[in-house]
């Protein structure tokens, strides 16, 4: 979780500039009455929501819990408001265990309108800190190839700690200006999510600096910048599939301006699908008749209406292929891994006869072993390393090879621990909160156990360490972010 982004803005600001955006969202608004609920509702903190994260097994044991202490999100079948503050959340064992995801409701419907499935080819256009992509990675049961772009190289540790927190192995990650990729994929993906670059004007509740920067002519600004990944995304887009085209912002700038900039490029080819897991909010008549009737499938996530954050979701689809000027290369002819290198698959049968388990094999993933690194990646992986000069990592880092022996990486041991007989130790809550704060942890009794062990707590075998004189040492490959200076659990 990236702290200062989730921080509760404590800036002075200054109220005129909050009331000029309000008002020119509000006349997005059918009455006064709903005016004055979003003017209101506007002025106070949005609760805090998550996600349960099911391609953490052990997430399943939190959902009771869950269901008494929250509130379902109506639009996400896992995924709850929460009447604690979102700070307390990312102290959880929980939280560190990726069982969990600290995201706001709003966005969540984004990626429920994509719906991905399992095997598909799926591009997440601008990913970091990538909230939607490790959502669209558990809808895709870490099968397929999930393409992560993100423009901005100060915002990839965060994605990178997110995806490996949370297990998600079918991803590659690039770095380019989403309207690169174009260059390179021509009609490939079976779904893309366009989460743009916005102003930000529907997440004002939550972070009042945005007015700092906000103008109409600015949001104007961004559109232009949306029309551009937008088009570059449909052309991406395999005939058939689906885009979905979100922003946390509410203006027609953002938005509706957005979609006529794609019409205009592809006329009749574009679908505007209407989105039935939302019940949507009809623009007020003589500002939607400035629009093609079917701008009204778009969907306002309004703040006041679901206690949330505002966002804009549009679910396209593109009937005919597209042709572009611009090829430098083409990504359908690129061929996919298909099996495991044999070093990788000893190295994988060898973590798996001393963890006694077997290590899953999601369908159109392979494991490689490559700078002594044994990674579980899509088919596709090694061949976009190869041909696209933006890639930046491919897959899960399931163990690193040492003198012929391979140690499990933190990802390896918090996703796949339940399933490994191996060698275990049961902690208790002192000596894990010792563990997660790098310290050694003091065993209470005599074991007979040497080396290296995997450590549990109730459900969750939080992570490996070695038994030495005296206590447990944590060790291993440990992702970003992997301390716990006031560690808590849920439960
Ligand atoms: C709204 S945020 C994405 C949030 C993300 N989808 C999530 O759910 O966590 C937009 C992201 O797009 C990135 N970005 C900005 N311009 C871009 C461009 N031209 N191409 C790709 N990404 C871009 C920003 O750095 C930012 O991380």
């Amino acid at each position: 979780m990236n702290k200062d982004r989730n921080a509760p803005s404590r800036k002075a600001f200054d109220p005129a500039k909050l009331q000029a955006l309000l008002e020119h969202l509000g006349r997005l608004l059918p009455d006064e009455k709903q005016r004055q609920a979003f003017y209101s509702c506007s002025q106070t903190q949005p609760p805090a929501s998550l996600r349960l994260n099911p391609l953490q097994a052990q997430s399943q044991t939190l959902e009771p819990l869950l269901r008494q202490l929250g509130e379902p999100v109506p639009w996400c079948e896992d995924a709850f408001g929460m009447p604690e503050s979102e700070k307390g959340l990312g102290q959880m064992l929980e939280h560190a265990m990726g069982a969990l995801y600290v995201q706001a409701k709003a966005p969540m419907l984004a990626v429920e309108v994509l719906a991905p499935r399992p095997g598909e080819r799926v591009l997440d256009l601008c990913a970091a800190p990538g909230g939607k992509s490790i959502q669209i990675a558990a809808r895709m049961q870490n099968s397929g190839l999930l393409l992560l772009n993100e423009m901005r190289s100060k915002r990839m540790p965060s994605l990178v700690g997110n995806l490996e927190r949370c297990g998600v192995a079918n991803f590659v990650v690039s770095q380019a200006p989403g309207a690169m990729l174009a260059r390179y994929f021509h009609n490939f993906f079976d779904r893309i999510l366009v989460d743009a670059p916005c102003s930000g004007d529907g997440i004002v509740r939550k972070d009042k600096n945005m007015l700092n920067y906000w103008s109409s002519e600015n949001a104007g600004h961004f559109g232009q910048q949306q029309i551009g990944l937008l088009r570059a995304a449909f052309h991406m887009l395999k005939p058939g599939g689906s885009l979905v085209y979100s922003t946390c912002s509410l203006s027609l700038e953002e938005n509706e301006e957005v979609l006529l900039g794609l019409i205009r490029r592809y006329e009749a080819n574009v679908e505007i699908r209407a989105i039935d897991n939302y019940e949507n909010q009809p623009l007020p008549a003589e500002i939607a008749a400035q629009y093609p009737a079917d701008f009204s499938r778009g969907v306002r996530v309004w703040p006041h209406h679901h206690n949330t954050e505002g966002a804009f979701v549009a679910h396209l689809c593109k009937r005919e292929p597209t042709i572009s000027s611009h090829r430098d290369a083409d990504a359908a002819s690129w061929l996919p891994q298909t099996r495991c290198d044999a070093a990788a698959d000893e190295a994988r049968r060898a973590i798996e006869s001393r963890w006694q388990c077997d290590l899953p094999r999601p369908p159109g993933q392979v494991y490689t072993l490559s700078s002594r690194l044994l990674t579980l990646q899509p088919a596709l992986g090694p061949a976009i390393q190869q041909h696209l000069p933006h890639f930046v990592r491919s897959g899960m880092r399931v163990a690193r090879h040492h003198k012929g022996y391979s140690f499990i990486s933190q990802q390896t041991v918090a996703l796949c621990g339940h399933l490994m007989q191996g060698p275990s130790i049961e902690l208790n809550f002192s000596q894990l909160q010792s563990i997660f704060q790098g310290q050694l942890a003091q065993l209470d009794r005599a074991t007979d156990l040497k080396g290296e062990v995997l450590c549990r707590f109730g459900p969750w075998t939080a992570c490996r360490a070695i038994v030495q004189e005296g206590g447990l040492l944590l060790d291993g490959m440990l992702p970003r972010n992997f301390f716990r200076n006031n560690l808590r659990t849920l439960v």
